[in-house]
């Protein structure tokens, strides 16, 4: 791979290139005023990745022995460093990243009066320099964390050629970018960074960076996986909250963008929260058969109690646990009835399911998909334990926009034998997904929209086809 100068290489964006380029296979020669600087910081990035190429210079020698210069110095040492490397980057590609910003109105734009700082790079160093313009909108503390970055790098150049080169450069350490035309346009970019300020002082953000959206006609067509996205930032959820709203404002402001198909997965908890569900044990007058089963259990009469008033039938009570079939026919501990994430200072609270959450899984739907104009399918996960296995799973308990089972039955397996019993509970598969992000402790984070699930889309379909008749139950 070709060689590469980081002119600054020892700053906070240098210092970032240089360690992603050299990783990525580069030979990198660190720039600085001061030689032995350049070589100290090439020495540590070489005794932590001691199989990189890396090595430390005077401005400009460093950009003397390279193929491609990247410039990454305050505004202020710009032309003095341009002037400093003028001949050892003649005939070369030269990547400039300054935001000509003089402190401290950093949040305001400031551009010089030639338009850009990369015009006036190209100024200053003549016409066989082919300079491009390149990741002013790009945090160095992001960079030089070492992982994916989620944001794009818009690159100005007048030279197509050198455009993709450097845009391949980028791509080798894990940056997608744009070329967004002439070298003159790079004032958008530079400009850009004042804003990122704002956004990043105004929303408490660790460095914003921006992401093109839309797909190239002829971007290479890539298998679809599974992703399930954690929606993040709801507030704590009260009764007669409008929980759309509400969900619709965290995505947005998570960034999670919906896409046709999309599952969206919430906790039964927020739902519960929203419909007045929760339940004050000292408002519950326990009868005789649920103090009986209380004295069995050790649980609280008024617990037993309200289990009973959500069951239709109690099947199992032993100590600690009363397994029931909830009225809506989920066999489920205590009937589903939570007092984890629910607040007590009024005394000792539980939460009850909704009452219909395939109802409440068609409102959500409805909402978001008015909000987003997109087809999606919502899902009303709890988490349940299962008979003969331990641990809990996330279950779904109400659905709207997909049907939870998939029957396929009468599809060819591999080897052309029909499928003879093969029917999948992909409402639960898709609840089970969601749940390794949703969280079940403090991490308050009950949503979460699953993507690329193979599910048939459904009208007016609940979650009732799930439950096995109690005709084929075996166990009974
Ligand atoms: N930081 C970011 O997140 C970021 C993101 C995108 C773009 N940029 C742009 O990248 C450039 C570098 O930013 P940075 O944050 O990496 O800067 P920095 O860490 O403050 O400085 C980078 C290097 O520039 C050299 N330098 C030369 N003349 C200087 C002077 N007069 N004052 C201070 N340092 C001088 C220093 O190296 P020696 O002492 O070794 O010569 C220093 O290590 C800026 O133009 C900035 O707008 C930064």
């Amino acid at each position: 791979m070709a060689s590469i100068a980081i002119l600054g290489g020892t700053g906070a964006l240098g210092s970032a290139l240089a360690m992603r380029l050299a990783r990525a296979g580069w030979t990198v020669v660190v720039g600085s005023r001061d030689a032995a600087k350049a070589r100290d910081a090439a020495a540590g990035l070489a005794a932590l990745y001691p199989d990189i190429a890396i090595s430390g210079a005077g401005l400009a020698e460093a950009a003397a022995r390279a193929e491609i210069c990247v410039l990454a110095v305050p505004y202020a040492a710009h032309a003095e460093t341009l002037a400093q490397v003028r001949e050892a980057v003649a005939g070369k590609i030269f990547v400039d990243t300054t935001v000509p910003l003089r402190p401290p109105k950093v949040g305001t734009v400031q551009l010089p009066a030639a338009g850009a700082a990369a015009v006036e790079a190209a100024q200053a160093l003549g016409e066989t320099v082919r300079v491009v313009s390149a990741l002013q909108t790009i945090g160095a503390e992001k960079l030089a964390a070492g992982g994916a970055i989620d944001a794009d790098v818009l690159v100005a150049a007048d030279d197509a050629e050198a455009a993709e080169t450097v845009r391949a450069l980028l791509a080798d350490i894990g940056l997608r970018s744009w070329h967004v035309g002439p070298l003159a346009n790079s004032a958008a970019a530079e400009a850009m960074t004042s804003l990122i300020i704002q956004i990043n002082r105004r929303y408490k953000i660790n460095q914003a960076g921006i992401r093109i959206t839309g797909k190239p006609k002829d971007a290479p067509v890539t298998a679809m996986g599974l992703s399930v996205r954690p929606v993040p930032g709801l507030p704590h959820i009260a009764p007669g909250d409008d929980l759309a709203v509400l969900i619709g404002e965290a995505i947005i402001a998570g960034g999670v963008e919906l896409a046709e198909g999309d599952v969206v997965v919430v906790a039964q908890k927020i739902v519960s929260k929203a419909e007045g569900r929760t339940v004050r044990l000292a408002a519950v007058t326990p009868g005789a058969e649920a103090i009986a089963d209380a004295e069995r259990t050790g649980r609280d009469a008024a617990m037993v109690e309200l289990i009973r008033a959500e069951s239709s039938e109690v099947m199992r009570v032993t100590p600690g646990v009363v397994i029931a079939r909830h009225r809506l026919g989920h066999v489920a501990a205590n009937a589903g009835i939570d007092q984890s994430n629910v607040a007590h200072d009024e005394g000792e609270t539980a939460l009850l399911w909704p009452v219909d959450p395939d109802h409440s899984a068609a409102v959500l739907r409805e909402a978001l998909q008015r909000r987003f104009g997109v087809r999606l399918a919502v899902v009303i996960s709890d988490s349940l334990g299962r008979a003969w296995r331990m641990g809990t799973t996330g279950t779904a308990i109400g659905v709207s926009g997909l049907k939870p089972l998939r029957d396929r039955r009468g599809e060819s397996d591999l080897f052309g034998r029909v499928l003879q019993a093969t029917v999948t509970g992909v409402a639960d598969e898709i609840a089970a997904a969601a749940s390794l992000v949703i969280g079940e402790a403090a991490e308050g984070v009950p949503v979460a929209v699953v993507s690329g699930a193979t599910y048939e889309p459904a009208e007016n379909q609940g979650i009732g086809e799930i439950l096995r008749p109690l005709d084929q139950d075996l166990f009974r």
